[in-house]
């Protein structure tokens, strides 16, 4: 039986290659038949062991005939790069182990093309290259996680994003942070993207002119590199983006296209005239219909049309060409190396075009993420991805799969907890939950408020009309409310990318502006600002209870508001999503321990959730039942990991709530409960009263 675990259990000792006598080996006999050949015949080089590894690990016999030949061809790598004979048994166990994946999708991808097999050859080499050139201390961590594949659904894993520029001017600053995220409680922290990028505006950091040099402004890929090594001992994760659906105008490869060079105009989707950037518009929608109508961008230079979904610098990559994949796993593996721990896969959905279709989340988007995540999986198997598809829910679950993303944004989540806000009301919360939490084995939720985007209601428009509710109409309520416009609103948001032709909008602003605090601050009414706290909290607890990563967007942490001063800059003024972008103001932070101050009440008890979330395990995984609860107002889970059983009632409107406590006694089998965030006992013997906004996680005792 051909079985997986034969790899495993291999002694790498056995299938030693002895480098020195390969050396004066003649030349391995041409095309030697894979399967039936005897192994001297077949390969020369291979030892015995690892060709009984391949035969036994690799099910296809096309990805078996393949590696055959291939592996041989490594032989002067590991002798040019003084690879040790036990790390090369290592290394081509792990190329065995994620070869039928691997092949699979580069089949699926490129087969067609008459050199697949170069290319096959140079990908496995930037692979190899990949690994060799990865510091031993993550190699280290590597090993861990290969035992401990499920390191990313723990209870203790708190995330936090942050812009480095905006918050502490450059990376050697940023390290005297760390205490600060300490303090809160982070174990995960998410750098905006800081690489290189064009003059002028980058789209937040998102147009990259160099994969391998960070932005000069805040400092050096060295920096980076102390930083991560900082961060990994205080035990906090690194996060960065892998920017992959295009690079800025003037990186490299497009300086190059634009010179004429052919080779370089195959990365990206050039056009001599509109004929089929027309063909393909017919089907396409408009990402930032506001920066230029349709998606091709007219280039003086080249007197040619190219491809950009997003802002006119940003040019879509060709992964049509496997070149471009190949090129692109060499930029990640790079980064991967400064020692990052959990990549964000930038825009996933829009990474593959095809003619007559929607150009978004096709089938081979996927396929190509899975090749790229079997080639970390074999160089640099601790790094873990996350999915940024904002798109309609039963596509961003696509993305979820321990093959492919292992982690994902969770953005129906984030805006039905502020759609429930809005309309008191948790009818929509909870179906979407009832039916889309649940996600595959090995895979989890990057749960968040707010990030440094916008937000969009991609909900389900059938599961909003189950519920009674027309999810256009809705929509344009949601988009009225969020900017203030809906009599009674508490909401400061602006819009962002509003599209006059089919009045799609969507909506910027901070966490605590949308939440009320800043009309309140304004109106100087202190029952409003009470009511707005108690929102902002009210969301964080959600966020940090219901399964998943919780990620806080700094500033969130103490209630910064709206900042209408990036207007004054030209290269962000035409651009809303600055609004919620503020510069750090470390002055406030002197105001965070002080009693009678809003921005500490907040960050007080934000910190204390997290700390509590840390020591709760029944917070790990994803495992939660929605309670059944009279109140269209409330909200109620249990969740429950390892044996351990946490009950989460919320109430998401400023009138109290009753809850009939013999759901909660049978819910969470017990008729006396504490609650882990205010300390006071419940009993279940007469019902109980949730205030205004007011949430309990609720723990036997
Ligand atoms: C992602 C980023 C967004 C950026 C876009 C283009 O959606 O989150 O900020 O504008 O990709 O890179
Ligand atoms: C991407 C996301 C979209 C987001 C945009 C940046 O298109 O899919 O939801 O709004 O980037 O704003």
């Amino acid at each position: 039986m051909k079985n997986r675990t034969n790899i495993k259990t291999t002694n790498p000792q056995a299938i030693r290659m002895t480098t020195a006598t390969n050396v004066n080996l003649p030349k391995p006999p041409p095309l030697p038949e894979p399967e039936s050949a005897p192994a001297e015949t077949m390969n020369a080089m291979l030892t015995n062991a690892l060709m009984h590894a391949v035969r036994n690990g690799v099910k296809d016999s096309r990805a078996q005939s393949a590696l055959n030949r291939l592996l041989p061809k490594l032989e002067s790598f590991w002798e040019v790069e003084n690879v040790s004979q036990q790390e090369a048994d290592e290394i081509q166990l792990r190329i065995v182990q994620h070869w039928d994946d691997l092949f699979g999708y580069l089949l699926h991808l490129y087969g067609d093309q008459w050199d697949f097999f170069y290319h096959l050859e140079q990908i496995l080499l930037t692979i190899i290259r990949g690994w060799r050139m990865r510091p031993e201390q993550l190699k280290q961590d590597d090993e861990h996680r290969i035992n401990n594949p499920e390191w990313y659904q723990s209870e203790k894993l708190v995330g936090g994003a942050l812009y480095v520029d905006l918050f502490s001017e450059n990376l050697g600053e940023l390290r005297k942070q760390i205490p600060y995220f300490q303090d809160l409680g982070l174990s995960y922290l998410h750098l905006m993207p800081l690489f290189a990028v064009r003059p002028g505006n980058n789209d937040g950091g998102y147009a990259i002119s160099n994969y391998r040099s960070v932005d000069p402004r805040v400092g050096t890929i060295d920096d980076l590199r102390l930083l991560a090594d900082d961060l990994r001992e205080a035990g906090i994760l690194l996060v960065l983006d892998f920017v992959f659906n295009h690079t800025a105008d003037d990186h490299y490869w497009a300086q190059q296209a634009q010179s004429g060079n052919e080779e370089y105009q195959k990365y990206y989707f050039i056009f001599p005239d509109r004929e089929v950037p027309d063909q393909y518009e017919r089907t396409l929608r408009e990402i930032f219909p506001t920066v230029r109508r349709g998606n091709f961008t007219w280039h003086d230079g080249m007197q040619q049309w190219v491809w950009t979904t997003f802002n006119s610098f940003q040019w879509d990559l060709n992964y049509r060409n496997p070149e471009v994949f190949r090129a692109m796993l060499s930029e990640m593996l790079f980064i991967a190396n400064t020692g990052v721990d959990l990549l964000r896969l930038d825009a996933v959905a829009f990474i593959w075009k095809q003619m007559g279709t929607n150009c978004e989340n096709l089938p081979e988007a996927h396929t190509l993420i899975r090749a790229f995540n079997s080639c970390v999986r074999i160089a640099a198997p601790g790094l873990v991805f996350k999915s940024e598809a904002i798109v309609h829910p039963d596509d961003v679950v696509r993305y979820i799969s321990h093959k492919e993303c292992q982690t994902s944004y969770n953005p129906t989540l984030m805006a039905l907890m502020w759609e429930s806000l809005a309309t008191r009301d948790t009818k929509l919360l909870r179906r979407s939950l009832a039916r889309r939490h649940k996600l595959p084995e090995r895979t989890t939720w990057v749960n968040y408020l707010r990030c440094h985007d916008d937000i969009g209601w991609t909900f389900d428009d059938a599961d909003a009309a189950a519920v009674g509710i027309d999810a256009f109409g809705h929509r344009q309520f949601l988009n009225a409310f969020y900017t203030g416009q809906f009599e009674g609103s508490f909401a400061r948001g602006v819009p962002f990318q509003h599209n006059p032709d089919n009045g799609d909008m969507r909506i910027s602003g901070t966490l605590a502006s949308l939440a009320g605090l800043e009309q309140a601050i304004e109106s100087d009414r202190d029952d409003w600002k009470e009511l707005a706290i108690r929102r902002i909290l009210l969301l964080n607890a959600m966020m940090l209870s219901v399964g998943g990563i919780p990620l806080v967007y700094l500033g969130e942490e103490w209630g910064a508001l709206n900042d209408y001063d990036f207007v004054k800059d030209p290269a962000k003024a035409g651009d809303t999503r600055w609004v919620h972008r503020p510069k750090m103001q470390w002055k406030f932070l002197e105001e965070l321990g002080d009693d009678g101050s809003i921005r500490g009440r907040i960050y007080r008890s934000i910190r204390k959730l997290i700390a509590i979330r840390k020591m709760t395990p029944a917070f790990g995984g994803l495992d939660m039942e929605l309670l059944v609860l009279e109140s269209p107002h409330l909200l109620g889970y249990v969740r429950q990991h390892e044996g351990n059983r946490v009950i989460v009632i919320a109430n998401f409107c400023e009138h109290a709530q009753e809850i009939d406590s013999n759901r909660l006694r049978t819910a969470g089998m017990g008729r006396f409960f504490e609650d882990l965030y205010s300390g006071q006992t419940i009993t279940t013997s007469h019902p109980l009263t949730l205030g205004p906004y007011e949430f309990m996680w609720l723990h036997r005792v």
